[in-house]
């Protein structure tokens, strides 16, 4: 049987990626940041994923605590900053309402007399976090899975190997293209004898297979005599991890409304790393060209002439989990999915 790709309006309307927003990314686990970001009370990472910014911040019991940076008073932010430390409580930047860092309203600074007013109302928005080998994700469903189911697969392929650790470089990419264009792009290495002839040189393209287990998807490439080995994982809804000469790269693939999608990349690496200029340069290279092709296929797909094509068997498997996935996602996602992801479920403490 034929199968047929995904119609072109999901990778170009407004209504659909806010239709995404919550039934894709208020559900799933997202990357954050990095665990060595957080290592004192007070310590907070802030992002805004999907289009909603989020913080999280190390507790004074030594916890791990998310919530929406968005204070209960007029949605002023709580922490202004991508990362910094805040001194044992948040202070909103609008007009100073003080939160413990457990998200309870401590004081509405000088708001004078209120009748009803019941600071148990007005804590924060609370989402969960869980840590995995010194990376930080967040899920707005604080009744989610754990992030170790979703993650099984990738332990299992790691074993007791350990991530580096020691210093993290960023670089961060805008894209014009909806994130599922670039997501769908790093799913099959179809492309890889068209778009990146270097690569195709290291890899035996012919037995390039990517392999899905749970929501995570491998690619299993087999290298070349004398070229170096990686781990290339993908994590639904929009994380690729990437290990390659002894260096981790974090690609979260962040979407900007509906047509634009940034890369936030983190290198990981040990100083000594010989491999690292070598990895960078690879990882900007292909980045640079993915980034070509998938701007003109958002181009075309925005144009109007084409709406549905069809996907290999061979190749594009990972495409077409991908796919089924995120109509699953978005037919579930329009009716009793909402509630347990609304911010204000169990925000009263
Ligand atoms: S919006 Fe936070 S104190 Fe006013
Ligand atoms: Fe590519």
């Amino acid at each position: 049987m034929l199968i047929t790709t995904a119609p072109a309006a999901l990778y170009r309307d407004p209504a659909v990626f806010d239709a995404e927003r919550a039934a894709v990314f208020a559900k799933a686990w997202l990357f954050m940041g990095l665990e060595a970001d957080l290592t004192e009370t007070g310590d907070y990472i802030a992002e805004t994923l999907a289009g909603y910014p989020l913080v999280v911040v190390r507790d004074a019991a030594g916890a791990l605590r998310g919530f929406h940076n968005v204070c209960r008073h007029r949605a002023g932010p709580l922490v202004g900053d991508a990362h910094g430390k805040c001194a044992g409580e948040f202070v909103c930047r609008y007009h100073g309402w003080r939160y413990t860092l457990d998200g309870r309203l401590r004081a509405a600074t000088d708001f004078g007399p209120a009748d009803g007013f019941d600071a148990r109302d007005f804590g924060l928005f609370p989402v969960a976090v869980q840590a995995w080998r010194g990376l930080v994700f967040v899920n707005l469903d604080t009744a989610a899975a754990p992030l170790t189911e979703t993650l099984a697969p990738l332990d299992r392929l790691l074993g007791d190997r350990a991530f580096p650790a020691t210093a993290a470089l960023r670089r961060s990419h805008a894209i014009d293209c909806n994130w599922k264009v670039y997501v769908e792009n790093y799913l099959e290495g179809y492309h890889i004898g068209m778009i990146h002839p270097a690569l195709a040189a290291e890899v035996e393209t012919g037995r390039y297979a990517v392999r899905m287990e749970g929501q995570v998807a491998i690619h299993e490439v087999p290298a070349t005599a004398g070229a170096a080995e990686g781990l290339w994982a993908w994590i639904w809804p929009n994380l690729a991890l990437n290990l390659y000469r002894n260096v981790l790269i974090i690609e979260p693939m962040r979407p900007h409304g509906a047509a634009r999608t940034q890369l936030d990349y983190i290198y990981l690496h040990d100083p000594e790393t010989e491999g690292l200029a070598a990895a960078i340069a690879t990882s900007e290279r292909l980045t640079d060209e993915d980034r070509w092709i998938c701007q003109r296929v958002q181009e075309n797909l925005g144009a109007g002439v084409y709406d549905q094509g069809a996907l290999s068997a061979r190749h594009e498997n990972g495409v077409r989990w991908f796919q089924a996935r995120l109509m699953e996602a978005l037919e579930g996602g329009a009716d009793g999915g909402q509630a347990s992801s609304h911010p204000a479920a169990g925000m009263r403490r």
